[in-house]
């Protein structure tokens, strides 16, 4: 006999997606396989390197150590989902972009999901800050110097993403 499926709703990336699911099939699994969803990167399979990193109800996590059940019912943003709606890069993907703070990419995904939840909760960490938010993130080609480097430009781009619209206003 098949093992049974469960019929679950998730919410990715803004849209509400419905898959039918082993009650053990991996989130990474689901989002890339079932979904289509390849940019979130699978490296170690056993919650260590944070390739797999997505954001479920804006908390990350590592979705090879997730069941797809588990997130019924919830938000989860991919890194298909950080760019804004007519595709311009958030402040994040921007800062890796012009730190060069990548070389294969393929750890990216993960870092990039981590980052925007770290500057979220903390819009201006502290280098100690930055090293501890993003020591759950292994990167195998950069050395980390450019991917620090680029949290903290991050930070600044989003700072200044905040106060435009409120310069805006001063003058309207
Ligand atoms: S693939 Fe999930 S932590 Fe490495
Ligand atoms: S850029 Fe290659 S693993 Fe990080």
């Amino acid at each position: 006999m098949g093992e049974a499926l469960h019929e679950i709703a998730l919410t990715v990336n803004g849209v509400v997606r419905e898959v039918r699911v082993p009650g053990r099939r991996l989130l990474s699994d689901c989002l890339r396989h079932d979904l289509g969803l390849t940019g979130t990167h699978v490296g170690c399979e056993h919650g260590v390197c944070g390739c797999c990193t997505v954001l479920l109800d804006g908390e990350p996590v590592r979705s090879c150590l997730t069941f797809a059940v588990t997130a019924g019912g919830h938000e989860i943003t991919t890194v298909e989902g950080l760019a804004g709606p007519e595709g311009e890069l958030s402040p994040v993907q921007r800062a890796f972009s012009e730190c060069h703070a990548l070389q294969c990419g393929f750890c990216t995904p993960g870092f990039l999901c981590t980052v925007t939840a770290l500057l979220r909760e903390n819009p201006a960490p502290t280098g100690e800050q930055v090293v501890e938010g993003i020591s759950g993130n292994l990167c195998r080609c950069t050395g980390y110097q450019n991917i620090v480097k680029a949290v903290h430009r991050a930070a600044e781009l989003a700072a200044e993403a905040d106060a435009t619209p409120a310069r805006t206003g001063e003058h309207a």
